[in-house]
């Protein structure tokens, strides 16, 4: 076995012309996905010494386990400390839970968090219910995110994907009553229900009330998690009363992306759900940490815990609402300029996306902004994701193209 060893200055000067070779935010015209540098006001470019951010990538702090559940005598107690205040920010504050009575942890993205609330819920139904795979299913609307088709895969249950509204997005609630309906006839008893606090493509926020009431009238037993990975730093700022939260009892589990609206490394989600749950995930098998056991991932890293923490300080909740605003008043003025040219678009009110019909595309438009389609062979719609570094001139001169 052989491969070539190279000096300091070719590996720097390599990873130098790869990087000039992706996409480069302030440089390139990044509008159609909802992706951003980390943010450049709390990881600043210069040394370590300055930034706390390298200095925590350097001592390389393992934070195995889940936080919420002890910490103490841990290796790396003080920075876990930080994690779970950056979890009861995002549990308490943010998605409106009651002081102590959630866990969660920094999870490496929205994927791993929505895997981790359907194996939990999985093993609900399973160890208290008795439950057979084949008499659950995951049910979610046809824009859910594409992990929640890897996770029915990899736990091996049934899938209920819903029809939407073509232009509202929204579940189409006969749909889902008819496939609820069909999936109690073929057995299927138990329901991980996923609400969606923003889709990927169309920004979409999903009237839970509307799903639940449905639900309940079919008297099936389910348990709801909202997938806010791309909406759940946003959404709770633009709408403040929203029920997708922990102050509805009928949710129990939430993703966030913090590597998204938040602008934290990427490799950072938050994975938060009501205490009581977690122990779905014990085994029998020995252990040398009895709190290690409750997260999907096992070692993770320190230093994007506590950038979450960073961020949520380094702002503050006044921050991140004048930031999401920010955003929010440049959709606003896209929308107005959009109306003014009689183009096509599709959007959630409270939500930073706007889906811009085909007809109006061209090719050089698409590729300039790096506007994403919602099907690749047969597209409809392009995004366009107002995230921080976009800025006025951007969209001014996208819309005059
Ligand atoms: C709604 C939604 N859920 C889940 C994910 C998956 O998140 P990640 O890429 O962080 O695993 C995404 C990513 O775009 C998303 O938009």
């Amino acid at each position: 076995m052989y491969w070539k060893r190279l000096p300091t200055s070719e590996i720097r000067n390599t990873i130098k012309k790869a990087f000039d070779r992706n996409v480069r935010f302030g440089k390139s015209k990044v509008m159609g996905l909802p992706i951003s540098s980390m943010d450049p006001r709390i990881f600043q470019k210069e040394g370590v010494q300055q930034s706390p951010f390298l200095y925590a990538m350097l001592q390389n702090a393992n934070h195995g386990g889940c936080p919420t559940q002890g910490i103490s005598g841990d290796f790396f107690e003080g920075t876990e400390q930080l994690e779970m205040e950056a979890i009861q920010i995002c549990a308490e504050q943010l998605m409106a839970g009651k002081p102590g009575m959630q866990d969660g942890y920094i999870a490496a993205g929205g994927t791993e968090c929505n895997m981790q609330a359907a194996w939990i819920f999985r093993n609900l139904f399973k160890r208290k219910y008795k439950a057979e795979s084949h008499q659950i299913a995951i049910v979610h609307s046809e824009d859910t995110h594409y992990s929640v088709w890897k996770i029915a895969n990899l736990l091996g249950i049934q899938q209920l994907v819903i029809d939407v509204h073509k232009t509202s997005r929204q579940i189409n609630l006969q749909d889902l009553r008819t496939k609820i309906k069909k999936a109690k006839a073929e057995k299927i008893e138990y329901f991980i229900v996923v609400a969606n606090m923003g889709t990927t493509m169309f920004g979409t926020v999903d009237n839970i009330d509307n799903l639940t009431t449905v639900l309940d009238e079919e008297e099936v037993f389910y348990k709801v998690h909202v997938d806010g990975a791309f909406g759940g730093f946003t959404y709770p700022f633009t709408h403040p009363k929203n029920s997708l939260n922990f102050s509805n009892s009928k949710v129990t589990s939430i993703s966030l992306d913090a590597h998204k609206m938040l602008q934290a490394p990427y490799g950072t989600g938050v994975f938060l759900i009501r205490k009581g749950y977690l122990n779905y995930l014990a085994t029998t098998e020995p252990h040398f940490m009895a709190h290690k056991i409750h997260t999907l991932s096992g070692s993770r890293s320190g230093a994007n815990a506590i950038s979450v923490w960073m961020i949520l300080r380094a702002f503050g909740s006044k921050g991140l609402q004048a930031k999401v605003k920010r955003v929010m008043d440049l959709k606003k003025k896209m929308c107005a300029d959009l109306d003014k040219k009689k183009i096509e678009y599709i959007h959630d009110p409270y939500m930073n996306i706007v889906a811009i019909h085909n007809r109006h595309m061209v090719r050089e438009i698409q590729h300039h902004y790096n506007l994403v389609p919602d099907n690749h062979d047969h597209p409809t719609w392009w995004k366009v994701v107002l995230m921080d570094h976009v800025n006025e001139s951007m969209v001014q001169s996208f819309l005059d193209h």
